[in-house]
């Protein structure tokens, strides 16, 4: 199958290809979406098979505006009053469903998660396509997510109908996933929308956490996502104490092996060939913005082992906390100091 790119101007060609049941990747603020007719269950097995997708994990079925939801789902206060602040905008709702949503759509959940997102080209989409549209991140399960339409053609090219070629999407991690259908509300994913803007209008919003043996909630949770080809360790401590280590690691190794995800404040002090400026940690944003795009530079290289350098606090550090976690497979290496 050939894979066609449009741009913002004919989004029209690409909307048919939804109607009719294609696959068209397209930009959101958060990261690139792989589109299906979320009404379509037809439509919707081509997104798990193009991605690899483990069958039981749910899409995100996104909508123009918040009086769609009730055409596919069962809202409550608590969801009017969290869309009128954050929507459009980079929050999940997780809902009881309605019957129109399809099985393969939900993962077999009797709830759907929903997102009206900020972006004035998958909006736009949404809107010609005269339908709202299942999207998990447009990446081959397990691989980091995509955040330019060039991230999609390396994991998709051939496989899906179209890309939307929207630039680099602005925030870099996915949205925050939180589920409104539980008796207290949770955060099962962090992102954009942080735990501490939540509790401003649902106090009794808390993080989720899985405890071992119990029933996770977000399916997704479970797989290992965001993976470097590379061995990646994260490096913990106070800063200086992170530069130190990196460092004693290089020496001990082959340098044209070993790759750094350096903070701008140290970047420059790795005698490596291949090291990525994640940004400044006085600039939370850019880090988060750049964090994939960085995993995925280093598997065009030779290098065989990535040092992180990690960050601390709250806010959008959580969410960049757990991709990091996630992708390393949860190696981390504590710099004394
Ligand atoms: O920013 C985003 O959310 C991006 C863009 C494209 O909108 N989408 C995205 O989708 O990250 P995906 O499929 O990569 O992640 C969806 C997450 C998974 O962790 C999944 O398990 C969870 O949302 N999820 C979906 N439906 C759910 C449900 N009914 N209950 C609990 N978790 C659900
Ligand atoms: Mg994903």
């Amino acid at each position: 199958m050939e894979t066609k790119i449009f741009s913002k101007n004919n989004l029209k060609e690409a909307a048919e290809l939804i109607k009719k049941g294609q696959l068209v990747a397209f930009p959101t603020e958060t990261v690139y979406g792989l589109g299906a007719d979320a009404l379509n269950k037809e439509a919707v097995l081509k997104v798990f098979l193009a991605k690899g997708r483990p069958a039981d994990n749910p899409l995100i079925v996104h909508v123009k505006g918040a009086f769609d939801v009730e055409e596919i789902a069962y809202v409550n206060q608590e969801f009017y009053l969290l869309a009128k602040h954050f929507w459009p905008g980079p929050l999940t709702m997780v809902l009881p469903k309605k019957a129109v949503v399809p099985e393969v759509t939900s993962g077999g959940l009797d709830t759907v998660a929903i997102r009206c997102p900020q972006n004035d080209i998958a909006l736009e989409l949404i809107s010609l396509a005269g339908t709202p549209i299942a999207a998990p991140s447009a990446n081959r399960s397990g691989r980091p997510s995509p955040t330019e339409a060039n991230h999609v053609l390396q994991d998709m090219q051939g496989i899906i109908a179209g890309i939307v070629d929207g630039g680099h999407t602005g925030i870099g991690l996915e949205s925050t996933v939180l589920d409104l259908s539980a008796q207290t509300p949770e955060i099962l994913r962090p992102g954009g929308v942080t735990l501490e803007m939540l509790k401003e209008f649902l106090p009794s919003v808390r993080q989720a956490v899985i405890k071992p043996g119990e029933k996770v909630k977000s399916p997704g949770l479970k797989y290992r996502h965001y993976a470097p080809k590379a061995l990646l360790y994260l490096v913990a401590g106070e800063p200086e104490a992170q530069l130190r280590e990196i460092l004693k690691q290089i020496e001990t190794k082959n340098s044209a092996q070993v790759g750094v995800m350096a903070t701008s404040e140290f970047f420059d002090l790795y005698p490596v060939v291949h090291k990525v400026n994640l940004g400044s940690r006085q600039n939370l944003s850019e880090i988060a913005a750049n964090l994939y795009g960085s995993l995925r530079y280093f598997d065009s290289t030779e290098v065989k082992v990535i040092f992180a350098e990690t960050i601390f606090g709250e806010g959008i550090a959580v969410a960049i906390n757990d991709r990091l976690q996630r992708a390393s497979g949860g190696q981390i290496i504590f710099a004394g100091n």
